[in-house]
C-alpha cells in the first residue's frame, strides 16, 4: 500500500509498504477515506520528538471497514467509521473512567496510545491506503447513513474537534462566561468553536497569523493580533481590566514570539496574566518532558520559569493533557448528523495522499490560507 513514511526532519515520503493487516482477533481493518495533518504531526515533523525514521504518520482517520478480527462483535465490514486518535483497550482503570487518552494497556508502561506518533506506542499511522485499528470493537466510532456526505466534518471527530472541546471542558468553560485562546491553529478554532457551542458571552482568540484570526472572527469569536506583542492589553481591555473567566493554551512548546522566536513559557505565563483571579486554565497544546532541540536550557529537561507566584496570588487552577476523544466524539457526532454544526469550515485543503510532502511543507511553514488539511488516499 502506499503510505506517507517520516525519513527525518522535515523529510517525509509517500512509499510503497507492506499492507496493514489484522494481526489480533480484536483488531479492525479499514480502508482509509480522509486522514487530516495535525500541528502534532509538526512537532514530529520538524524533528522535534523522538520519532523514528521508517515510521507512517497520521493519526486523524477515517474510512471503511474492510475486514474484522474473530474477536469483533460489534463493527461490520461496510462500516464506515471515525478513529479517535487514541488507541484504548476499553477494560482498563482509565479506560472505564473514559479516559481513554490515558489507556494503561496498550502503551505498556506509560499512560495514552496513539497511531503514528513519537513516544505513543509502535502503532502506524493512517496517512495511508489501510489502518489497522487495534481493540476495533472499542476505538471505532460508527457514522450514521449518510455521513458521506458530510465526511471532512465526521473526519474532524478523529481529533481536533473534541480536542478543542477538551480544552473548553478542562477550562471548565460554562454559559455566560468569557473565555480567551491562544493559538488560533485547528485546535485553537475549534476550542473557539466549542466555546461557542457551550454558550460563553465572549469568545477571544490570541494569534498573529491574520488568516487565521478571520476565521476566528467568522465564527463569531474576537480575534486578537499579538503581531506588536500587545496581546496581553487587549484582553484586559476586553474584559473591563480583570481577565477572562476562563483560558485556553491551544499552541503547546513551540509557541514564538512576535518575532517568531520561541518562547516555551509564552503562553503559559500570557494565560496566568489574562485568566481572572480563581479563573482555570485548560492546556491542550503538547508540552513534552524532553526536548533536545530547544535552544531553551530549561526547555531541554522538558521545564519551563511558570509564573507560578502569580499563579498562586489568582488562586487559578489548571487541567492538562491529551483528549479523551472518546468522551466526546458521540455526542459531538450528533451535532453534526443534526446539522447543528460544521467543524469542516476549518478546511483549506482537501488533496491526495501523494500531495501529501508538498502539504506538510505549506503546513508547517503557517503558509498564508493553509488552515487544515484533509488527505483523501485513494482519490487522484
Ligand atoms: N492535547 C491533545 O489531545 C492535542 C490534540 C491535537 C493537537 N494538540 C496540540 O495542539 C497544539 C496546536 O495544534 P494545531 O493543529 O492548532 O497547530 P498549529 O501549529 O497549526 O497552530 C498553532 C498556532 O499557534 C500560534 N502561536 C504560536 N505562538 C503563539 C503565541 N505566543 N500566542 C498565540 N498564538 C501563538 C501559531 O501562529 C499557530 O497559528 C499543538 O501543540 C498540537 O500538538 C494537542
Ligand atoms: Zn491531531
Ligand atoms: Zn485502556
Amino acid at each position: 500500500m502506499k503510505a506517507l513514511v517520516y525519513n527525518g526532519p522535515r523529510d517525509v515520503s509517500v512509499n510503497e509498504v507492506p499492507d496493514a493487516t489484522i494481526e489480533r482477533a480484536t483488531d479492525v481493518l479499514v480502508k482509509i477515506s480522509s486522514t487530516n495533518i495535525c500541528g502534532s504531526d509538526l512537532h514530529m515533523y520538524e524533528g522535534r520528538t523522538g520519532m523514528q525514521a521508517g515510521r507512517i504518520l497520521g493519526h486523524e482517520n477515517m474510512g471503511e471497514v474492510i475486514e474484522i478480527g474473530a474477536a469483533v462483535d460489534r463493527v461490520k465490514v461496510g462500516d464506515r467509521v471515525c478513529l479517535p486518535f487514541n488507541i484504548g483497550c476499553g477494560f482498563c482503570a482509565n479506560c472505564e473512567k473514559g479516559l481513554s487518552g490515558f489507556c494503561l494497556t496498550c502503551n505498556p508502561g506509560m499512560a495514552g496510545a496513539a497511531y503514528g506518533f513519537a513516544g505513543m506506542g509502535p502503532y502506524s499511522g493512517g496517512q495511508a491506503e489501510y489502518l489497522r485499528v487495534p481493540y476495533g470493537d472499542y476505538n471505532c466510532l460508527i457514522l450514521p447513513r449518510g455521513s458521506e456526505e458530510k465526511e471532512n466534518d465526521y473526519v474532524m471527530l478523529s481529533d481536533i474537534f473534541p480536542t478543542g472541546y477538551h480544552a473548553t471542558e478542562l477550562a471548565g468553560v460554562q454559559p455566560g462566561e468569557t473565555v480567551v485562546i491562544y493559538g488560533a491553529g485547528p485546535v485553537g478554532l475549534m476550542a473557539a468553536y466549542s466555546a461557542i457551542i457551550r454558550g460563553a458571552a465572549l469568545v477571544m482568540v490570541v494569534d498573529n497569523h491574520k488568516d487565521r484570526l478571520a476565521l476566528a472572527a467568522k465564527i463569531g469569536a474576537v480575534p486578537v493580533d499579538d503581531t506588536e506583542g500587545m496581546g496581553i492589553e487587549q484582553v484586559m481591555q476586553l474584559t473591563g481590566g480583570v481577565g477572562a473567566d476562563r483560558g485556553c493554551e491551544c499552541v503547546g512548546y513551540q509557541c514564538c514570539n512576535m518575532h517568531r522566536e520561541e518562547v516555551p513559557n509564552l503562553t503559559m505565563n500570557n494565560l496566568v496574566a489574562t485568566v481572572k483571579a480563581t479563573g482555570r486554565i485548560g492546556v491542550v497544546g503538547v508540552f513534552i518532558p524532553e526536548d533536545p532541540g530547544s535552544k531553551d536550557t530549561l526547555q531541554k529537561r522538558g521545564q519551563m520559569a511558570f509564573d507560578f507566584g502569580q499563579f498562586w496570588v489568582k488562586g487559578q487552577s489548571i487541567g492538562t493533557g491529551q483528549a479523551n476523544v472518546k468522551a466526546y466524539n458521540r455526542f459531538l457526532s450528533r451535532l453534526i448528523e443534526k446539522d447543528k454544526v460544521k467543524p469542516s469550515w476549518i478546511v483549506s485543503h482537501e488533496l491526495p495522499l501523494e500531495k501529501a510532502p508538498d502539504a506538510y511543507k505549506n503546513f508547517d511553514a503557517r503558509k498564508d490560507g493553509w488552515t487544515k488539511v484533509v488527505l483523501k488516499p485513494g482519490k487522484k
